[in-house]
Order: C-alpha cells, then structure tokens, then sequence
C-alpha cells in the first residue's frame, strides 16, 4: 500500500538508532517519543549495522537516526510504510534526500541548536593549533617537557591576524563573532551576501591569499566534496592553519597530508575525517602541526539533549501530518499529498 495512503495506525511504529541523551525520564526526548509512538530503539554505542537496520525499519512509519546511518533507495525500498526521517544531526549527507522526495518521505534535521557548541570547538582547535598546545601536553606526558625555553614551542598569534570563514551559514557566523573577540580581521566567502555578517565579504582565491586561519562552513555536498584539494590549500599562505569542522568528506585528506609535509600550509585542525573513526595508523597523525579531535562539534550533554527534542519535534509532526519546522524536503510534502495515481509507487 503507498505509504502517503495509508490510514495512520494510532500509534506509528519508529526505530531510533542509538540511545537518545537526556535519559527517559518524564519530559526526556524518548520519554515524548514513548507517548505517542511505538518505539523500537537499538541500544548499543555503536551503530545499528546496516543488515539489522533495514530488518528492523520494514514495518516502521518513522526512523530517528544518527549522521552514522546510510539512507538511501535500497533501505527505503526495504521500508514501504515509512514516512518520515528525523537525523539527529544539523547535517544530513549521510541521507540520500532525492531518494527519500521520490518516495514522499520527509527529512528533518537539528539546526540551531549546535551552532554555538560547534563553534567553541571550531576556535578551540584554532587555537590548539596556533599555540602548539596538543604538541606541548604530549611534552608533559611524555617527559621531554625541560627547563622553561625561551625558544621552544612557539606558535601563532591569533589577535591582529585574519580569519576566513569559508560558508557563511549559523556555524561559521558564529565562528566569526568569536575571532572578532579574539581580535581578529574576518573574510567570508559564500554565494551570497550575508547581511550583517560579522565578518567582510570576499571571493575565495582572495579569502584564501589573505587568511592566516581558514575555517570551513560548507554542508557536504556534491559541489563541496573534495573541495578542499592541492589547489585549494596551494592558494593558502604558507603559514595559515587550516580548520575543519564540518565533514572529513569536503577535504582530499593525500593532499592535505602532502600540504602539510611540504610547508605549502603551517598547519592543521580537523574534527572531522575520513573515515570516522580514523584507524590509529592513518599517516595523517604523523603529519606535522596537525590536531585531531574526534568529532565533538555538538559533544555537550545540553545540545545533544537539545537536538534530541528537536528531532524528535521533527519525527511528531511530521507523523502527525504536519509541516515540520525543519524540513529538508518540502517538496516532499507535495509529493505525499497527491492522490495515489499521481504517485510514483
Ligand atoms: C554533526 O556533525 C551534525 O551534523 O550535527
Ligand atoms: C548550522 O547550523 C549552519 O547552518 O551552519
């Protein structure tokens, strides 16, 4: 039967990939969920494997998942009755949304809600990398911490120096009020004008020559994928320190590591990579003048609750009929209101 036709159950059935934060008590994002649908959870810290999700998913009218999750045709195909995706993540590359509009489901994802986290941990690497400070703690740890030297360790300065902010959405709006804090000159390059932007507008070949940090804002997409390859980082000065926080996927990671060994660029900051997690052999970590951290953009118990409820807000309304507040596909909607010859299946 087409999912857009048929008669809702009372209670939808939903799978939820991974244990919400915010624990289950009363007003807690699964305790909200566990009021009005019937829940079907996977309740490991790794993620449901492929296999298990799409048995589990084929009787689901809902799924909330994680940017861990693949969605694409074949699992929908596997899910007939399904009508709405909720990512617990402000990303959502991980979901094939044409897919999911093809077949009149609905895609939410968490914005909002993680800007200010994801820029902390944005400027946190910046200035772990300019300041040496990951290299100084393996000094202390490792006992090659000597005597106080007047010539050891020296970093960047961060005040006085320019930041670019490649993508000016939420994110890397935030980002640049924090270097304007810190004292900094901040460019932006985007594909469009962003009205009070607290940074000065620019073309990228500039941003990138005059930039001393360049921060990346993108979402992942087939235009950003790899965007950052040698040509980019051969635009870079040879000292700017480049940090990402977004997806491993925008950056050609052979090019980054061979930016990094040649001094064509002084530095790097990733929380993202690829893959994820990155296998402790990965010649990236023996790069020189390179952080890594282990994707914590959104990692604080308040916005991960956050996104939570805001996902699960997403998942309600759209299982309820309505238009949710964060939709990625509204064209969706249309395609799940047309009457059942029009449809496609
Ligand atoms: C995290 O990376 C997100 O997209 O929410
Ligand atoms: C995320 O919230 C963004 O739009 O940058």
């Amino acid at each position: 039967m087409p999912r857009y036709n048929r008669r809702m159950a009372d209670r939808p059935h939903i799978f939820v990939t991974r244990t919400l934060p915010g624990g289950d008590g009363p007003g807690s994002p699964l305790a909200r969920l566990r009021e009005a649908t019937d829940v079907d959870l996977w309740p490991e810290e790794s993620p449901v494997p492929a296999d298990v999700l799409r048995a589990r998913i084929a009787a689901c009218d809902g799924l909330l998942p994680m940017l861990t999750e693949r969605i694409d045709g074949a699992l929908l195909d596997a899910a007939p009755r399904l009508r709405a995706v909720a990512n617990m993540a402000v990303g959502y590359d991980n979901i094939d949304v044409p897919a999911c509009t093809a077949r009149g489901v609905l895609v939410t994802n968490t914005p909002g809600v993680l800007t200010d986290a994801t820029a902390d941990i944005a400027f946190a690497l910046l200035l772990a990398a300019a300041r040496r400070l990951t290299e100084g703690e393996r000094a202390v740890r490792e006992g090659t911490w000597g005597p106080w030297n007047p010539n050891w360790l020296l970093g960047k300065p961060v005040a006085g120096t320019t930041l670019g902010i490649v993508g000016p959405g939420r994110i890397g709006a935030a980002v640049a009020r924090r270097g304007g804090g810190f004292g900094m000159r901040v460019l932006y390059a985007g594909r469009h004008d962003v009205p009070d932007f607290p940074g000065e507008r620019t073309d990228l070949d500039t941003l990138l020559a005059e930039s001393d940090f360049v921060s990346m804002h993108v979402p992942l997409t087939a235009e950003t994928t790899l965007m950052c390859n040698a040509a980019f980082f051969a635009r870079m000065q040879p000292n700017a320190i480049f940090v990402n926080t977004t997806r491993g996927g925008v950056v050609d990671q052979g090019a980054l590591l061979d930016a990094l060994r040649a001094g064509t660029i002084g530095g790097a900051a990733l929380d993202v990579t690829t893959p994820e997690p990155l296998p402790p052999t990965d010649p990236l970590l023996d790069a020189p003048n390179i952080v890594i951290a282990p994707h914590l953009g959104s990692a604080t118990l308040e916005t991960r609750t956050r996104m939570a409820h805001l996902a699960v807000d997403g998942l309600l309304a759209a299982l309820g009929g309505g238009r949710p507040t964060h939709l990625v596909n509204p064209e969706a909607l249309e395609a799940a209101q047309r009457p059942q010859s029009e449809a496609s299946r």
